[in-house]
């Protein structure tokens, strides 16, 4: 190792034309000691993570330079005891460590014994991760808790203030007053079915469990379903166009979850964007390429990786949306083995783009 000639971090020999490792090319914290801990090398990473340097530490018992301890506070040196224990005990599994007033590590440790099997501890190996990583995926899971309860808050506070005004002025109230009130409180009502319906959809991408059901699918088909029941809910039918190019091969695909991709994505391209909705649907080499632009702003590039990420939305926020609609999307599009992608549309606008490969019947 540089800087000192301590055992442990000495190169593997170059002989045979094997690469040089350095103990402080590594990106994990190593430190070694003797059986008694007195430490004989820690590595650059080890006085990051530790904010100990190696000029500090080396020479120094290790229960004095870095005195690691779990949660109840127990002194980890001392309960990993190299005299101790069974001869053939060899690792010591990692856990979670702090050292005083710092972060989390995640630390293993091994006994080298001489003769490898039953021998003396000649020098323990300690390894040193990071927990941040760890720490972050925590936080964002508190993250997805307040922003759901905070989601389903708002329209539950809207339930329940109209359902009490109801109640309370039942007399007084018009019919056209009830109406409204009734009106919000069923829409409000859907939210809530809706966003729960997506928070299991998600759970589900996440834990890998989403099934996919496969039939022959006529992707156009379904497109114009979708643009027919847009505008049989009101909007102009001049707004959606559907274009296929080319010989569509057969295509075996979950029908409800392409309607669910398709939907999603006609109702982002008519909520977030502009002008006329272009769906195209087209052959690709291994399955066809489904293409949903519009002619509004479009996604700017350095969203372009934001846009896919649960509850993220950008002005969708003024729009009443939850932002689960595109993870969901991306989930159900890499369920069957395919890739979305989103780029400026040709006339300007977002191009929402997802490739499907043909699949093949379940039972094949
Ligand atoms: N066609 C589009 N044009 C411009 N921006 C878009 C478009 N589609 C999506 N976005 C942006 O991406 C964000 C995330 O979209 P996503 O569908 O995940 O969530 P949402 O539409 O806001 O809510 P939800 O779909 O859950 O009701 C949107 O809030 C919006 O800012
Ligand atoms: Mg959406």
């Amino acid at each position: 190792m540089r800087g000192d000639d301590t055992p442990g971090g000495t190169p593997e020999g170059d002989a045979g034309g094997r690469a040089r490792i350095d103990a402080d090319d590594l990106p994990d914290g190593l430190v070694a000691t003797d059986p008694d801990g007195v430490i004989l090398m820690v590595n650059r990473a080890a006085e990051r993570l530790t904010g100990v340097t190696r000029r500090a530490a080396v020479g120094r018992l290790i229960g004095d330079v870095l005195p690691l301890r779990d949660q109840d506070g127990r002194d980890w040196w001392k309960w990993l005891d190299p005299h101790g224990g069974l001869r053939t005990r060899s690792r010591q599994p990692e856990r979670p460590l702090h050292l005083p007033g710092r972060q989390e590590l995640l630390v293993a440790a091994r006994f080298v014994r001489e003769p490898a099997r039953g021998g003396e501890v000649e020098r323990v190996v300690i390894t040193l991760r990071d927990a941040s990583a760890r720490a972050r995926v925590e936080r964002s899971r508190a993250d997805l808790v307040s922003t759901v309860a905070h989601e389903l808050r708002s329209p539950l506070t809207s339930v329940k203030g109209f359902t009490a005004t109801l109640l309370a002025k039942w007399e007084r109230l018009t019919d056209a007053q009830k109406l409204v009130m009734l009106e919000t409180v069923n829409a409000d009502a859907d939210r809530v079915t809706r966003l729960i319906t997506e928070l299991l959809d998600v759970s589900r991408i996440e834990s890998g469990r989403v099934e996919i059901h496969r039939q022959v699918v006529d992707v156009p088909a379904r497109a114009r379903r979708i643009i027919a029941g847009r505008v049989a809910a009101g909007e102009p039918e001049d707004r959606f166009r559907l274009e296929v190019l080319g010989e569509l091969p057969e295509t075996w695909l979950d029908q409800d979850k392409i309607d669910q991709v398709l939907g999603n994505l006609v109702e982002n391209a008519v909520r977030h964007g502009r002008g006329t909705v272009t769906i195209v649907v087209e052959p690709v080499e291994w399955g066809v390429a489904v293409s949903v632009r519009d002619q509004g702003e479009g996604v700017a590039p350095e969203l372009v990786d934001r846009v896919f990420r649960q509850f993220w939305r950008g002005n969708g926020r003024r729009r009443g949306g939850t932002g689960l609609g595109l993870f969901i999307v991306k989930g159900l599009v890499e369920a069957h083995g395919g890739t979305i992608s989103v780029q400026r549309a040709p006339g300007g606008g977002a191009e929402f783009r997802f490739t499907l490969p043909t699949g093949t019947p379940d039972f094949a």
